[in-house]
């Protein structure tokens, strides 16, 4: 069968030439993929708009080259696959769509890449999809929307141009159809567990554990247990904060040191992590011993201390709490930042991921907020699930307005209330065994509007 249909092949000079191309293409591709992103990888196979119309005979060879390119330079060549099988199938004109999954499990591959053409797979089975999760889609430009597709959570960014106002009508229908597709693929959730465990095994790094304080025989008053951060929501929010080699950031509790993981992909010129337990942060030790190897800031610290005891170090400019604590100790360890940026006027900022006291911080005066993004990526669609970039100001009015116009606001639109005292309903909860619920703030829009009541359900 294989002997007949090779021979084929090379029977017919037009699909001898037509795989000479594509395995050109491929071997070109497998060069250049890891060094350009896959937005950039999709335009250069982008063949742009339809120029004939669908032609039958020359789909079903690219179908059958694109089974026989997985000999060319096979092992892990999903996406250059996919990608030429995706150009070819363009350029005969048929409307293919690039797909990018996920391991649901994470025990296979790292990911996976395939096309269809009328939602029927090429060169796959349902059978080998059917471990994936679909986190992208990719159409070419001018036609069927053009348009590389983000997941669920995520606006989707317009790559091609529309030609005409009819056919950006067409596209912007088809476009969303797409994208309505892709939301009914993929789940946020199941996105979030497939990226948390690719994350976990690609820095080689251990810190997915709930650890409570009960069963480290730490005082839990006023302190909350360990979560980590999800892993895209803040390496987002940290792109947002733009950082250079000027910037030192601090997570101040570190936990199993997820945050300073990411931290230390950004240029900062210092990244440190402050844990209250000392066998958290030894933890942290091996896990950031494992990472460093992918790391872009080469000065890397954990400290093992009470955040309510450390001074910060003047030359901090970034702090990241994800809810570590609240009320009292909360009110002293900002009480330190406020101490510490009086002492040493400089431009500080604070990310608080899960923004329990955002009514407590604004109440200082001392902080403006300049920044709300989503915890999570993909995003969860609850209200009080943000991360909130607050700038911390001396209590000096002139160094303070100096300071407040180095950082102009980004608040996006709809996140307005955050501007002001604002709760949008927090439930904290911890295994019954050990209590039960650990914070509840009913919401309430703002402090000069009546409470809504009810309360949303989130965890740190
Ligand atoms: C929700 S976890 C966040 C972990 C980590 N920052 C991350 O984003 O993955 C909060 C952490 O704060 C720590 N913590 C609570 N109170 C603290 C304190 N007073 N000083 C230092 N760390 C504290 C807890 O031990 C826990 O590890």
């Amino acid at each position: 069968m294989l002997r007949a249909a090779v021979r084929i092949s090379l029977a017919s000079p037009r699909t001898g030439w037509l795989l000479t191309r594509m395995v050109a293409w491929k071997v070109t591709l497998a060069l250049v993929k890891h060094a350009l992103p896959l937005s950039t990888l999709v335009r250069l196979v982008d063949p742009g708009p339809r120029k004939r119309a669908i032609d039958a005979e020359e789909c079903a060879r690219v179908e059958w080259a694109v089974r026989r390119l997985g000999r060319v330079l096979a092992g892990g060549d999903c996406l250059e696959r996919s990608l030429v099988g995706y150009r070819f199938l363009a350029r005969a004109g048929a409307s293919p769509v690039l797909w990018i999954g996920l391991d649901r499990d994470a025990v296979r591959t790292e990911g996976h890449a395939w096309v269809t053409v009328d939602d029927r797979p090429v060169a796959e089975t349902a059978a080998s999809l059917a471990p994936y999760v679909e986190v992208a889609a990719f159409t070419p430009s001018g036609r069927d929307g053009g348009t590389a597709h983000d997941p669920p959570g995520a606006d989707a960014v317009a790559a091609g141009a529309a030609t005409s106002d009819r056919s950006s009508r067409r596209s912007a229908r088809s476009r969303s159809s797409l994208r309505a597709r892709l939301r009914r693929a993929a789940r946020p959730k199941e996105i979030r567990g497939a990226l948390e465990r690719l994350h976990e095994r690609r820095y080689g790094v251990e810190t997915s554990d709930y650890v409570y304080y009960e069963e480290l025989g730490l005082p839990t008053q006023d302190r909350l247990w360990h979560i980590p951060s999800d892993w895209g929501g803040l390496r987002r929010a940290l792109a947002r904060l733009d950082p250079t080699g000027d910037d030192v950031f601090v997570d101040v509790g570190s936990g199993l040191g997820r945050a300073v993981v990411v931290a230390a992909q950004f240029p900062f010129r210092r990244v440190l992590g402050v844990e209250l337990s000392q066998e958290l942060n030894e933890r942290a030790r091996a896990n950031v011993g494992r990472a460093q190897r992918t790391f872009r800031c080469r000065d890397v610290e954990l400290i093992a201390a009470d955040a309510t005891e450390w001074s910060l170090p003047p030359d901090v400019t970034v702090v990241y709490f994800f809810s570590p604590f609240t009320e009292e100790v909360f009110d002293r360890v900002v009480a330190n930042l406020l101490d510490s940026v009086d002492e040493h006027p400089r431009p500080l900022r604070l990310l608080y991921n899960l923004p329990v006291e955002h009514s407590r911080l604004l109440r200082t005066r001392r902080t403006r907020v300049i920044d709300v993004c989503p915890a999570k990526w993909p995003a969860a669609g609850d209200e009080g699930e943000v991360m909130v970039t607050y700038q911390l100001l001396p209590a000096d009015g002139p160094t303070a307005e100096e300071l407040a116009s180095r950082f102009p606001s980004q608040v996006p639109e709809g996140s307005e209330a955050w501007l002001g005292e604002y709760e949008p309903g927090y439930l904290i909860y911890k295994p019954k065994r050990l209590g039960g619920i650990a914070v509840y703030r009913p919401r309430q829009d703002r402090a000069d509007s009546p409470p809504a009541g009810g309360a949303q359900g989130a965890a740190p």
